[in-house]
């Protein structure tokens, strides 16, 4: 008889990450260390990390993958009004590559847009204590830990009790955030945060739900954050009402998701008066498509 694992383990051993990365089955019992990601000059590895952190109460994945997105990128772009350069919120971007990647299609353009882009939880907190390592999203919930090789899983199935067990354990106590023990990672990646600190984009703190900004964009796009997978319907239509007043009068709207076969599924709208009028349905279009049309929008008092 074989004996099943059940504890998932954490490495920071590189060699082994990619090795593992190229199975799906090891790539859920081998996870990487987040450390890695602040230094860690493989940007492959480094998606592949931040794409396997859970936030949001372990509710929503940070699911990404550079180039995922090269259909709709040029669709929106032959969208955008031409003639001058646009403003664009990308929101909810995880490690912004796929922002980068937009980006770099406008320049391939020579169209230069106001680029901005966030995502709630941009960061996390890393707090060592000797061999027990707890990991809080930036709100100060705990998303992950280990103790020495061995992973805290709260997203763990009864399959890897151990890691499962490990997590509710470490959730019993709470560390001061604010010690000499305490790291910030960021979760943008190494080119994002070069695009940043260049002033090729500007990061926004924003909460698609609930945050107000003074800016009018004229392309608002929100990939795999608010979809039926991890939303219902009332929430959806919340954080569209939020996105929509943040339009410019025509503005673009992109919303969809990708499914595991990689194809996307997503719609752009158009804003006209209140209303979200489709413009382009590529694949299946997005799951949310009714919720978007039903909608009104109201927009500020002047
Ligand atoms: C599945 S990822 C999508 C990443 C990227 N848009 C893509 O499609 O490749 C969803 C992202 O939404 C972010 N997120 C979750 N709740 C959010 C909120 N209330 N406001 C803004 N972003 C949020 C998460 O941190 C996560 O990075």
């Amino acid at each position: 008889m074989v004996a099943r694992p059940v504890f998932k383990i954490v490495t920071s051993n590189k060699s082994l990450l990619r090795m593992v990365g190229r199975s799906r089955l090891l790539s859920r019992i081998v996870r990487g260390d987040l450390l890695l990601l602040p230094v860690t000059q493989d940007r492959e590895l480094a998606d592949r990390i931040v794409s396997s952190v859970w936030v949001d109460r372990v509710a929503l994945s940070k699911e990404t993958a550079g180039g995922r997105f090269r259909d709709l990128d040029d669709i929106l772009i032959d969208l955008t009004q031409q003639g001058s350069n646009p403003v664009i919120h990308d929101v909810g971007v995880s490690n912004g590559i796929t922002s980068l990647d937009l980006l770099d299609r406008f320049h391939a353009r020579e169209l230069c847009p106001a680029f901005y882009i966030s995502d709630k939880f941009a960061r996390c907190l890393h707090v060592q204590r000797g061999l027990v390592t707890r990991v809080y999203d930036s709100y100060g919930t705990l998303i992950q830990g280990r103790v020495g090789i061995l992973f805290a899983d709260p997203q763990a199935s009864w399959r890897f009790a151990g890691s499962r067990l490990l997590f509710l354990l470490l959730a019993r106590t709470k560390p001061r955030l604010n010690g000499s023990n305490v790291i910030e990672i960021p979760l943008y990646s190494r080119s994002v945060r070069d695009a940043l600190e260049a002033g090729a984009m500007t990061h926004l703190d924003y909460d698609v739900f609930s945050t107000y900004v003074d800016i009018k964009f004229d392309v608002v796009r929100c990939m795999n954050t608010i979809t039926r997978k991890y939303f219902a319907r009332d929430r959806i239509a919340a954080a569209l009402s939020n996105l929509g007043r943040s339009l410019k009068p025509s503005g673009l709207l992109l919303v969809g998701r990708t499914p595991p076969n990689g194809r996307n599924d997503a719609t752009f709208f158009r804003l006209v008066a209140d209303r979200f009028v489709p413009v382009r349905v590529v694949n299946q279009g997005a799951d949310i498509h009714d919720v978007v049309t039903d909608l009104r929008i109201q927009h500020d008092s002047c």
